[in-house]
Protein backbone atom coordinates (compact mmCIF):
# COMPACT_ATOMS: atom_id res chain seq x y z
CA UNK A 1 0.00 0.00 0.00
CA UNK A 2 1.48 3.35 -1.19
CA UNK A 3 2.25 6.12 2.03
CA UNK A 4 2.02 9.32 1.36
CA UNK A 5 2.86 12.67 3.45
CA UNK A 6 0.59 15.66 2.57
CA UNK A 7 1.88 19.09 4.20
CA UNK A 8 -1.18 21.01 4.57
CA UNK A 9 -3.21 17.99 4.33
CA UNK A 10 -6.22 19.31 7.22
CA UNK A 11 -6.92 22.62 4.81
CA UNK A 12 -9.09 23.01 1.90
CA UNK A 13 -7.27 21.81 -1.59
CA UNK A 14 -5.38 19.02 0.65
CA UNK A 15 -8.32 17.76 2.65
CA UNK A 16 -10.05 17.05 -0.05
CA UNK A 17 -6.37 15.17 -2.06
CA UNK A 18 -6.61 13.19 1.16
CA UNK A 19 -9.83 12.00 1.43
CA UNK A 20 -8.87 10.65 -2.37
CA UNK A 21 -5.94 8.85 -1.54
CA UNK A 22 -7.33 7.08 1.58
CA UNK A 23 -10.37 6.02 -0.53
CA UNK A 24 -8.22 4.70 -3.05
CA UNK A 25 -6.34 2.46 -0.40
CA UNK A 26 -3.68 5.09 0.25
CA UNK A 27 -1.86 5.63 3.54
CA UNK A 28 -1.59 9.05 4.56
CA UNK A 29 0.45 11.34 6.71
CA UNK A 30 -0.69 14.72 7.30
CA UNK A 31 1.73 17.00 8.59
CA UNK A 32 -0.30 20.63 9.28
CA UNK A 33 -0.36 23.59 11.86
CA UNK A 34 -3.63 23.74 11.98
CA UNK A 35 -3.82 27.66 11.86
CA UNK A 36 -6.42 27.31 8.39
CA UNK A 37 -6.88 23.41 8.37
CA UNK A 38 -9.20 21.31 10.87
CA UNK A 39 -8.71 17.51 12.48
CA UNK A 40 -12.37 17.50 11.61
CA UNK A 41 -12.00 17.89 7.80
CA UNK A 42 -9.68 14.32 8.44
CA UNK A 43 -10.43 10.79 8.46
CA UNK A 44 -9.58 8.80 11.74
CA UNK A 45 -7.33 6.92 9.88
CA UNK A 46 -4.83 9.61 9.16
CA UNK A 47 -2.05 10.61 11.39
CA UNK A 48 -2.04 14.03 12.07
CA UNK A 49 1.01 15.59 13.09
CA UNK A 50 0.09 18.90 14.37
CA UNK A 51 3.28 20.91 13.36
CA UNK A 52 4.48 23.73 11.17
CA UNK A 53 6.92 22.45 8.19
CA UNK A 54 9.66 25.09 8.98
CA UNK A 55 10.27 23.26 11.97
CA UNK A 56 13.02 20.39 10.78
CA UNK A 57 12.78 18.10 13.76
CA UNK A 58 9.20 17.48 12.85
CA UNK A 59 9.54 17.05 9.88
CA UNK A 60 12.38 14.71 10.48
CA UNK A 61 9.65 12.64 12.91
CA UNK A 62 7.47 12.57 10.40
CA UNK A 63 9.90 11.26 7.55
CA UNK A 64 10.63 8.35 10.07
CA UNK A 65 7.26 6.99 9.54
CA UNK A 66 8.18 6.94 5.83
CA UNK A 67 9.38 5.76 3.11
CA UNK A 68 7.08 7.92 0.85
CA UNK A 69 6.10 6.98 -2.38
CA UNK A 70 5.48 10.62 -2.81
CA UNK A 71 5.05 13.91 -1.02
CA UNK A 72 2.01 16.58 -1.68
CA UNK A 73 2.75 20.00 -0.40
CA UNK A 74 -0.06 22.43 0.29
CA UNK A 75 1.29 24.37 4.07
CA UNK A 76 1.33 27.56 2.65
CA UNK A 77 0.04 31.70 3.25
CA UNK A 78 -2.16 31.52 -0.25
CA UNK A 79 -4.21 35.48 -0.06
CA UNK A 80 -3.40 37.63 -3.06
CA UNK A 81 -4.61 40.45 -1.47
CA UNK A 82 -3.15 39.97 1.90
CA UNK A 83 0.50 39.21 0.32
CA UNK A 84 0.20 42.66 -0.80
CA UNK A 85 0.16 44.11 2.43
CA UNK A 86 2.34 41.61 4.13
CA UNK A 87 4.85 40.91 1.67
CA UNK A 88 8.00 40.05 3.45
CA UNK A 89 5.86 37.57 5.83
CA UNK A 90 4.86 35.67 2.76
CA UNK A 91 8.19 35.42 1.06
CA UNK A 92 9.44 34.31 4.74
CA UNK A 93 6.61 31.62 5.83
CA UNK A 94 6.01 30.27 1.84
CA UNK A 95 9.81 30.19 0.85
CA UNK A 96 11.35 29.02 3.76
CA UNK A 97 9.05 26.41 5.13
CA UNK A 98 8.73 24.92 1.77
CA UNK A 99 12.57 25.14 0.93
CA UNK A 100 12.50 22.86 4.33
CA UNK A 101 10.42 20.64 3.23
CA UNK A 102 12.08 20.22 0.11
CA UNK A 103 15.40 19.78 1.69
CA UNK A 104 13.69 17.01 4.15
CA UNK A 105 12.75 14.97 0.97
CA UNK A 106 16.22 15.11 -0.36
CA UNK A 107 17.55 14.12 3.00
CA UNK A 108 15.12 11.15 3.58
CA UNK A 109 15.04 10.01 0.05
CA UNK A 110 11.94 11.33 -1.33
CA UNK A 111 11.80 10.98 -5.18
CA UNK A 112 8.65 12.10 -6.02
CA UNK A 113 6.72 15.90 -4.79
CA UNK A 114 3.65 17.43 -6.08
CA UNK A 115 3.26 21.40 -5.64
CA UNK A 116 0.19 23.44 -5.12
CA UNK A 117 1.49 26.52 -6.94
CA UNK A 118 -0.98 28.73 -8.61
CA UNK A 119 -2.17 31.10 -10.92
CA UNK A 120 -0.91 33.81 -9.52
CA UNK A 121 2.41 33.40 -11.14
CA UNK A 122 0.58 35.46 -14.11
CA UNK A 123 -0.67 38.63 -14.75
CA UNK A 124 -1.08 41.38 -16.97
CA UNK A 125 -1.94 38.48 -19.59
CA UNK A 126 -4.79 39.58 -21.92
CA UNK A 127 -7.91 38.02 -21.76
CA UNK A 128 -7.06 34.86 -23.69
CA UNK A 129 -6.65 31.21 -21.60
CA UNK A 130 -3.03 31.44 -20.26
CA UNK A 131 -0.91 28.31 -20.85
CA UNK A 132 2.38 27.02 -19.30
CA UNK A 133 4.53 29.06 -21.50
CA UNK A 134 3.11 32.50 -20.88
CA UNK A 135 5.47 34.63 -19.52
CA UNK A 136 6.10 34.59 -16.08
CA UNK A 137 5.12 37.79 -13.89
CA UNK A 138 3.84 37.17 -10.61
CA UNK A 139 1.22 39.50 -9.60
CA UNK A 140 2.22 39.61 -6.21
CA UNK A 141 4.57 38.56 -3.41
CA UNK A 142 1.87 34.78 -2.86
CA UNK A 143 2.71 34.21 -6.60
CA UNK A 144 6.38 35.39 -6.39
CA UNK A 145 6.58 32.80 -3.37
CA UNK A 146 5.42 30.06 -5.28
CA UNK A 147 7.61 30.55 -8.25
CA UNK A 148 10.56 30.74 -6.38
CA UNK A 149 9.69 27.13 -5.00
CA UNK A 150 9.10 26.00 -8.60
CA UNK A 151 12.69 26.88 -9.39
CA UNK A 152 13.95 25.46 -6.01
CA UNK A 153 12.18 22.03 -7.43
CA UNK A 154 14.00 22.66 -10.71
CA UNK A 155 17.02 22.51 -9.19
CA UNK A 156 16.04 19.70 -6.73
CA UNK A 157 15.32 17.49 -9.75
CA UNK A 158 18.52 18.61 -11.76
CA UNK A 159 20.66 18.07 -8.73
CA UNK A 160 19.26 15.13 -6.44
CA UNK A 161 16.73 13.38 -9.22
CA UNK A 162 13.36 14.54 -6.80
CA UNK A 163 10.38 14.69 -9.61
CA UNK A 164 8.21 17.21 -8.86
CA UNK A 165 4.58 18.38 -10.51
CA UNK A 166 3.88 22.17 -10.13
CA UNK A 167 -0.01 22.32 -10.12
CA UNK A 168 -0.81 25.67 -11.04
CA UNK A 169 -4.61 25.68 -9.94
CA UNK A 170 -6.78 28.82 -11.22
CA UNK A 171 -9.55 29.27 -8.47
CA UNK A 172 -10.21 26.58 -6.55
CA UNK A 173 -14.45 26.28 -5.46
CA UNK A 174 -16.73 24.30 -4.59
CA UNK A 175 -17.30 21.30 -1.96
CA UNK A 176 -16.73 17.49 -1.92
CA UNK A 177 -20.17 16.48 -3.79
CA UNK A 178 -20.86 14.19 -1.11
CA UNK A 179 -21.20 17.32 1.49
CA UNK A 180 -18.50 16.20 4.29
CA UNK A 181 -15.32 18.48 3.62
CA UNK A 182 -15.63 22.08 2.59
CA UNK A 183 -14.22 25.61 2.71
CA UNK A 184 -13.47 27.22 5.89
CA UNK A 185 -11.05 29.95 6.10
CA UNK A 186 -10.84 32.16 8.87
CA UNK A 187 -11.29 35.08 8.19
CA UNK A 188 -12.88 34.14 4.57
CA UNK A 189 -11.68 36.20 1.98
CA UNK A 190 -12.75 34.05 -1.04
CA UNK A 191 -15.54 35.20 -3.44
CA UNK A 192 -17.78 32.26 -3.89
CA UNK A 193 -18.25 31.44 0.24
CA UNK A 194 -18.24 34.96 1.08
CA UNK A 195 -21.30 35.38 -1.82
CA UNK A 196 -23.03 32.46 -0.38
CA UNK A 197 -22.90 33.85 3.03
CA UNK A 198 -24.41 37.00 1.98
CA UNK A 199 -26.99 35.20 0.50
CA UNK A 200 -27.81 33.18 3.90
CA UNK A 201 -27.83 36.57 5.39
CA UNK A 202 -24.92 35.93 7.73
CA UNK A 203 -22.75 38.80 6.32
CA UNK A 204 -23.10 42.39 5.29
CA UNK A 205 -23.71 43.10 1.76
CA UNK A 206 -20.55 42.25 -0.37
CA UNK A 207 -18.12 44.86 -1.66
CA UNK A 208 -17.23 43.69 -5.52
CA UNK A 209 -13.49 44.63 -5.70
CA UNK A 210 -13.84 47.18 -8.56
CA UNK A 211 -15.99 47.53 -11.75
CA UNK A 212 -13.18 49.28 -14.11
CA UNK A 213 -11.55 46.52 -15.29
CA UNK A 214 -11.07 45.77 -18.87
CA UNK A 215 -13.46 42.88 -18.92
CA UNK A 216 -17.22 42.28 -20.40
CA UNK A 217 -19.10 43.88 -17.19
CA UNK A 218 -16.14 45.85 -15.64
CA UNK A 219 -15.21 42.95 -12.94
CA UNK A 220 -12.94 40.74 -12.56
CA UNK A 221 -13.19 37.46 -14.05
CA UNK A 222 -11.91 33.86 -12.83
CA UNK A 223 -11.56 30.31 -14.01
CA UNK A 224 -13.34 28.26 -10.92
CA UNK A 225 -12.29 24.66 -10.95
CA UNK A 226 -14.37 22.19 -8.29
CA UNK A 227 -11.51 21.40 -5.62
CA UNK A 228 -12.60 17.60 -6.31
CA UNK A 229 -11.29 17.52 -9.79
CA UNK A 230 -7.95 19.51 -8.28
CA UNK A 231 -8.06 16.37 -6.08
CA UNK A 232 -8.20 14.57 -9.25
CA UNK A 233 -5.14 16.14 -10.80
CA UNK A 234 -2.83 15.37 -8.75
CA UNK A 235 -3.14 11.88 -8.97
CA UNK A 236 -3.01 11.87 -12.83
CA UNK A 237 0.10 14.67 -12.49
CA UNK A 238 1.47 11.91 -10.00
CA UNK A 239 2.10 9.04 -12.30
CA UNK A 240 3.77 11.51 -14.39
CA UNK A 241 6.50 11.50 -12.11
CA UNK A 242 7.62 8.01 -12.97
CA UNK A 243 9.24 9.12 -15.64
CA UNK A 244 9.88 13.25 -15.46
CA UNK A 245 9.06 16.11 -13.77
CA UNK A 246 5.72 18.44 -14.93
CA UNK A 247 4.41 21.45 -15.22
CA UNK A 248 0.09 21.78 -15.03
CA UNK A 249 -1.75 24.83 -15.27
CA UNK A 250 -5.39 23.88 -13.80
CA UNK A 251 -8.18 25.67 -14.53
CA UNK A 252 -11.48 24.66 -16.76
CA UNK A 253 -10.54 27.06 -19.66
CA UNK A 254 -13.61 28.85 -19.06
CA UNK A 255 -13.87 32.66 -16.74
CA UNK A 256 -16.84 34.01 -14.92
CA UNK A 257 -17.21 37.78 -13.67
CA UNK A 258 -17.36 38.24 -9.91
CA UNK A 259 -20.78 39.44 -11.37
CA UNK A 260 -21.63 36.54 -13.06
CA UNK A 261 -20.73 34.30 -9.92
CA UNK A 262 -23.25 36.89 -7.59
CA UNK A 263 -25.90 35.75 -10.05
CA UNK A 264 -25.40 32.52 -10.00
CA UNK A 265 -25.27 31.77 -6.22
CA UNK A 266 -28.71 34.16 -6.33
CA UNK A 267 -30.44 31.60 -8.65
CA UNK A 268 -29.32 28.61 -6.60
CA UNK A 269 -29.86 29.99 -2.85
CA UNK A 270 -33.28 31.68 -4.25
CA UNK A 271 -32.17 34.85 -2.30
CA UNK A 272 -30.76 37.87 -3.72
CA UNK A 273 -26.91 38.98 -2.72
CA UNK A 274 -27.39 42.60 -1.89
CA UNK A 275 -23.54 44.30 -2.75
CA UNK A 276 -21.69 47.78 -3.33
CA UNK A 277 -18.91 48.53 -5.55
CA UNK A 278 -15.86 49.08 -3.97
CA UNK A 279 -12.17 49.90 -5.01
CA UNK A 280 -9.90 47.29 -6.84
CA UNK A 281 -7.96 45.03 -4.74
CA UNK A 282 -4.35 45.44 -5.12
CA UNK A 283 -2.57 42.28 -6.72
CA UNK A 284 -5.53 41.38 -8.51
CA UNK A 285 -4.90 41.00 -12.21
CA UNK A 286 -8.02 41.81 -14.57
CA UNK A 287 -8.49 38.17 -16.36
CA UNK A 288 -6.86 34.98 -14.81
CA UNK A 289 -8.06 31.45 -17.05
CA UNK A 290 -6.31 28.49 -17.77
CA UNK A 291 -5.62 26.78 -20.74
CA UNK A 292 -5.10 23.07 -19.42
CA UNK A 293 -4.97 20.98 -22.31
CA UNK A 294 -1.87 20.11 -21.40
CA UNK A 295 -2.99 18.28 -18.52
CA UNK A 296 -5.72 16.82 -20.43
CA UNK A 297 -3.40 15.37 -23.31
CA UNK A 298 -0.29 14.28 -21.10
CA UNK A 299 -1.66 12.96 -18.36
CA UNK A 300 -5.32 12.04 -18.97
CA UNK A 301 -7.18 14.59 -16.56
CA UNK A 302 -10.54 14.70 -17.42
CA UNK A 303 -12.52 17.44 -15.00
CA UNK A 304 -16.16 16.45 -14.07
CA UNK A 305 -18.07 19.31 -12.09
CA UNK A 306 -16.64 22.15 -14.31
CA UNK A 307 -20.13 24.22 -14.86
CA UNK A 308 -20.41 26.79 -12.32
CA UNK A 309 -23.59 26.21 -11.47
CA UNK A 310 -22.48 22.67 -10.03
CA UNK A 311 -19.49 24.54 -8.10
CA UNK A 312 -21.72 26.98 -6.49
CA UNK A 313 -23.86 24.43 -5.86
CA UNK A 314 -21.76 22.18 -3.75
CA UNK A 315 -20.04 25.06 -1.98
CA UNK A 316 -23.89 26.22 -1.21
CA UNK A 317 -24.63 22.76 0.12
CA UNK A 318 -21.75 22.38 2.70
CA UNK A 319 -22.01 26.18 3.13
CA UNK A 320 -25.72 26.17 4.21
CA UNK A 321 -25.15 23.26 6.55
CA UNK A 322 -22.17 24.25 8.20
CA UNK A 323 -22.61 27.48 9.70
CA UNK A 324 -19.87 27.32 11.67
CA UNK A 325 -17.52 25.91 9.42
CA UNK A 326 -16.01 22.67 10.93
CA UNK A 327 -16.54 24.17 14.78
CA UNK A 328 -13.43 23.74 15.63
CA UNK A 329 -11.81 26.84 16.00
CA UNK A 330 -12.14 28.88 19.68
CA UNK A 331 -10.43 32.30 18.92
CA UNK A 332 -12.69 35.25 19.64
CA UNK A 333 -12.55 38.12 17.42
CA UNK A 334 -12.58 41.52 18.44
CA UNK A 335 -16.09 42.98 17.70
CA UNK A 336 -15.75 45.84 14.94
CA UNK A 337 -17.70 48.19 14.49
CA UNK A 338 -21.10 46.78 12.77
CA UNK A 339 -19.55 43.34 12.84
CA UNK A 340 -21.70 40.52 13.68
CA UNK A 341 -22.44 39.20 16.35
CA UNK A 342 -20.59 36.36 17.52
CA UNK A 343 -21.09 32.98 19.31
CA UNK A 344 -19.21 33.63 22.04
CA UNK A 345 -17.87 29.89 21.92
CA UNK A 346 -17.23 29.44 18.61
CA UNK A 347 -15.94 32.90 17.56
CA UNK A 348 -17.53 32.85 14.50
CA UNK A 349 -20.33 35.23 12.99
CA UNK A 350 -23.77 33.73 13.52
CA UNK A 351 -26.59 33.80 11.02
CA UNK A 352 -28.25 37.36 11.77
CA UNK A 353 -30.64 38.15 8.68
CA UNK A 354 -29.19 41.55 7.51
CA UNK A 355 -31.66 44.12 5.75
CA UNK A 356 -31.48 43.45 1.76
CA UNK A 357 -30.76 39.78 2.35
CA UNK A 358 -33.99 38.62 1.30
N1 LIG B 1 -13.67 39.52 -4.81
C1 LIG B 1 -14.56 40.57 -4.62
N2 LIG B 1 -15.06 40.77 -3.37
C2 LIG B 1 -14.72 39.98 -2.31
C3 LIG B 1 -13.81 38.90 -2.52
C4 LIG B 1 -13.30 38.72 -3.79
O1 LIG B 1 -14.89 41.31 -5.54
O2 LIG B 1 -15.21 40.21 -1.18
C5 LIG B 1 -13.12 39.31 -6.17
C6 LIG B 1 -11.60 39.49 -6.21
O3 LIG B 1 -11.25 40.82 -6.40
C7 LIG B 1 -11.24 38.58 -7.39
C8 LIG B 1 -12.32 37.49 -7.37
O4 LIG B 1 -13.37 37.99 -6.55
O5 LIG B 1 -11.37 39.30 -8.57
C9 LIG B 1 -11.83 36.20 -6.77
O6 LIG B 1 -11.20 36.51 -5.53
P1 LIG B 1 -10.76 35.40 -4.48
O7 LIG B 1 -10.27 36.13 -3.28
O8 LIG B 1 -11.86 34.41 -4.31
O9 LIG B 1 -9.58 34.62 -5.22
P2 LIG B 1 -8.24 35.20 -5.88
O10 LIG B 1 -8.45 35.24 -7.37
O11 LIG B 1 -7.78 36.46 -5.25
O12 LIG B 1 -7.17 34.12 -5.46
C10 LIG B 1 -7.40 32.72 -5.55
C11 LIG B 1 -6.58 32.05 -4.47
C12 LIG B 1 -5.12 32.27 -4.73
C13 LIG B 1 -4.76 31.88 -6.13
C14 LIG B 1 -5.66 32.56 -7.14
C15 LIG B 1 -5.39 32.03 -8.52
O13 LIG B 1 -6.92 32.57 -3.18
O14 LIG B 1 -4.39 31.49 -3.80
O15 LIG B 1 -7.03 32.28 -6.82
O16 LIG B 1 -6.22 32.65 -9.46
F1 LIG B 1 -3.50 32.27 -6.39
Amino acid sequence: MARYLVSGGAGYVGSHLVDLLVRQGGEVVVIDNLRQGHRAALPHAVELIEADIADTDALDDAFESGPFHAVFHFAALSLVGESMRQPLRYLRENVGGGLTLIDACIRHNVKRFVLSSTANLFSDTGTGPIAEHATIAPGSPYGESKLIIERALHWADTCHGLRSACLRYFNAAGSDPEGRLGEDHDPETHLIPLVIDTALGRRPPLTVFGDDYPTADGTCVRDYVHVSDLAHAHLCALRQLDTRSVTYNLGTGEGFSVLQVIKAVEQISGRRVPYRIGARRPGDPATLVAASTLIRTEANWHPKLTDLTTIVKTAHTWRAAHPLGYGDRGVLEEARPGALPLDPTKGRALGTQYLGAS
